[in-house]
């Protein structure tokens, strides 16, 4: 094909432009090995399409865009690629130390952070305090970040309220779960869009995915671009959300 007639941007109805968005960044390994590099490569292509995803939703409105950078079992893989992964990382939050303020987005983590390295947490505080005075859209960023382990976190947490006495267990309700997530301040994600092949959730926002909309496609993570991601959220808005009603 010499060129390509699709226009750059979807024509996507303003009034239903999700809230809400979710993302597994699956498929930067396959990426690279594509290409004949290194999968670190795709991790670090993926970092890229992750800033330009989120400059782009929030061009459209989104006020959350929730992704999964790091399993509970992303551990498992050989300790060269958790170690590039980890250094990915920080280098990804040197930079948005720096034009975060610019880029209007705000940056946050889910996800047991104590045993990341040091320096990664230290990068984390700061993003976290510049965070702080920004009022734009909301990346929130999972590290190390099961739906499991934060389910398991959340028991742990009623059961120390119950213990000390600041709660009875007949007030263990819904709200009360879901006031001990990580995502405890917002709304759950109105649409999931798994890149990458995969049509299973892998862990991922277990509680909140409830009634989250789905969208699954083969192309790989880093090749998500923004004309990609106008197709998923006009498969959303094509949608009919029930809610178990009719
Ligand atoms: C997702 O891409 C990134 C992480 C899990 C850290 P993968 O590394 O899983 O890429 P594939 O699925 O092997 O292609
Ligand atoms: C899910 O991708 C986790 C992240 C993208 C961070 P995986 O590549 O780890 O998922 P599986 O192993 O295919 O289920
Ligand atoms: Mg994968």
């Amino acid at each position: 094909m010499l060129f390509s007639k699709k226009p750059k941007h979807l024509s996507l109805d303003p009034n239903r432009i999700p809230v809400h968005v979710a993302a597994i960044m699956d498929g930067n390994g396959r990426w690279a090995q594509k290409r004949g590099l290194p999968r670190t490569a795709g991790h670090s292509a993926g970092s890229e399409t992750f800033q330009r995803a989120a400059e782009h939703l929030s061009d459209l409105g989104v006020k959350y865009f929730t992704v999964y950078a790091f399993s509970t079992e992303n551990w498992k893989r050989p300790p060269e690629e958790v170690g590039e992964i980890m250094r990915l990382l920080e280098s990804y939050l040197r930079r948005a130390v720096r034009e975060m303020r610019e880029k209007n987005i705000r940056l946050r983590f889910f996800g047991d952070l104590s045993p990341l390295p040091a320096e990664l947490r230290a990068l984390i505080e700061e993003t976290d305090a510049i965070s702080q005075t920004i009022g734009g859209m909301q990346a929130n960023i999972c590290l190390n970040y099961g739906g499991r382990a934060e389910l398991t976190r959340a028991a742990r947490l009623l059961a120390e309220d119950c213990k000390a006495g600041r709660l009875a267990p007949e007030d263990i309700t819904e709200e009360a779960v879901s006031a001990r997530l990580y995502s405890a301040d917002i709304p759950d994600p109105d649409l999931m869009i798994r890149p990458g092949g995969e049509e299973r959730l892998s862990n991922f926002l277990l509680w909140q995915n409830a009634y989250t909309e789905f969208y699954f496609t083969d192309v790989l993570w880093p090749d998500m671009d923004e004309r990609l991601l106008d197709e998923a959220i006009a498969a959303y808005q094509q949608r009919k959300r029930r809610y178990g009603g009719i």
